[in-house]
């Protein structure tokens, strides 16, 4: 009787042989299942699951196999079509509209590769080298110069990997690439709690910077505090505490005569007006997300004698502009992680089968939107 249905499975070479640990029909087909939108919206009205098959591998083609991809505050802005990155929409899928693959960060695990690829064999695990690439899938056909190929260390998990190349190279980058800082030195960030946030945290532990640590006034700010302090943020402080004019004094004093050399924004509005405020003569704020989608306003007297620089950065562009300098810091980065120096960001979990429902997809993409929502959301992929 197994015997029976497995020869009716192999007739047709769209079926999944069940069998198989990749869900490869018997000619060779991978089955996959992606994410897409074919026109921009909140996420909950645009999504939808698409099937379709993967040819194997030929010449310079890699079939991979996705572990674990996170559902990052960008993702959300590019389905809503106000991010200035827009993959573009094709019908390489065969979905009857031009439709994009949500997601732009993720770890896939190498499971063929055509003939002509000599950098890449199966088992090796790589990260999306650039963002557009669209990681909200089980499968997908790449090519060499869409991977960035990872240490071959079973002690780096797939959460950490898929969550390196936005949150920590981004933290790395601000504390690194604006001004020197010393040891010692101290500068400040708002959305403290968040993936970039709790990295710039730990970096700034491992090389001996003082940071201030601004969050948003909640019911269990204590508890979060505490939570921020375990990782090496030397003062945590609500928004409204920044905002009081004796603490916003003694803040102020923490960094003696140098005064806060950087600050680090991703909120806007009269958050980051009060951030401002704390930054020493020549001080300079980095802004890299707008959170409270507020603009951000600098009083003139602080810009003018303060002579304070505004600058702006953005990861994507930076990785495209230094693939090698990327290599390296992933690699530095994952060093910290397997010597257990830096922590993961609390993430929730949602596993994705093939047979998961697009509504529990949707419903981890909504999460991910939420206000003091508190962990990141990540797609864990199993084969069942
Ligand atoms: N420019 C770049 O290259 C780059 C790279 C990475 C990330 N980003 C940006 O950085 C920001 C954080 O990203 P992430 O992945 O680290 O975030 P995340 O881990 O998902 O955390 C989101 C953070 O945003 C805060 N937040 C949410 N709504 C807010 C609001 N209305 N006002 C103030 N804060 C709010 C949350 O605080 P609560 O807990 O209080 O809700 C939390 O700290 C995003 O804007 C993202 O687009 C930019």
């Amino acid at each position: 009787m197994k015997r029976a249905l497995l020869a009716s499975l192999r007739r047709s070479p769209a079926a999944p042989c069940l069998l198989s640990k990749r869900y490869v029909s018997a000619f060779g087909y991978t089955q996959a299942k992606a994410l897409v939108y074919s026109r921009y919206g909140q996420p909950k009205d645009v999504l939808s699951l698409h099937s379709h098959s993967i040819a194997p591998a030929y010449n310079d083609e890699i079939t991979v196999k996705f572990l674990a991809s996170p559902i990052n505050p960008a993702d959300i802005n590019q389905i809503e079509g106000v991010y200035p990155s827009k993959p573009p929409f094709t019908t390489a899928l065969g979905t009857p509209e031009p439709c994009a693959v949500g997601g732009n960060e993720g770890v896939v695990e190498v499971v063929a590769v055509g003939a002509k690829v000599p950098d890449f064999k199966p088992g090796d695990r790589a990260i999306m080298r650039s963002v557009g690439f669209g990681t909200w899938r089980t499968h997908a056909s790449a090519k060499s110069s869409h991977l960035l190929k990872i240490p071959d260390d079973k002690a780096i998990t797939p959460i950490q990997a898929a969550t390196i190349s936005v949150n920590p190279c981004t933290a790395y980058r601000m504390l690194k690439d604006f001004t020197p800082l010393e040891r010692g030195d101290w500068f400040i960030q708002n959305g403290a709690n968040s993936g970039v946030g709790r990295s710039a945290i730990q970096f700034g532990r491992l090389w001996g910077l003082k940071s201030v640590n601004v969050i948003r006034d909640r019911d269990n700010a204590d508890e979060l505090k505490k939570e921020l302090e375990a990782l090496g943020a030397d003062v945590v402080v609500t928004e409204s505490e920044l905002a009081d004019r004796d603490r916003m004094q003694e803040v102020k004093r923490l960094a003696g005569k140098k005064g806060m050399k950087l600050g680090l924004n991703c909120v806007g509005g009269k958050a980051t007006t009060d951030l401002l405020r704390q930054l020493g003569h020549g001080g300079h704020l980095v802004t890299y997300g707008g959170m409270s989608r507020q603009p951000i306003t600098v009083p003139t007297s602080l810009f003018i004698f303060k002579d304070l620089h505004l600058h702006g950065f953005w990861v994507s562009v930076w990785s495209d502009k230094h693939p090698e300098e990327k290599q390296a810091m992933v690699e530095e980065i994952f060093g910290y992680i397997t010597s257990g120096e830096f922590k993961d960001t609390p993430v929730q979990e949602t596993v994705w089968t093939p047979t998961t429902k697009v509504d529990v997809l949707k419903e981890a993409v909504a999460r991910s939107g939420q206000a003091f929502g508190g962990k990141k959301q990540v797609f864990i992929f199993k084969e069942e």
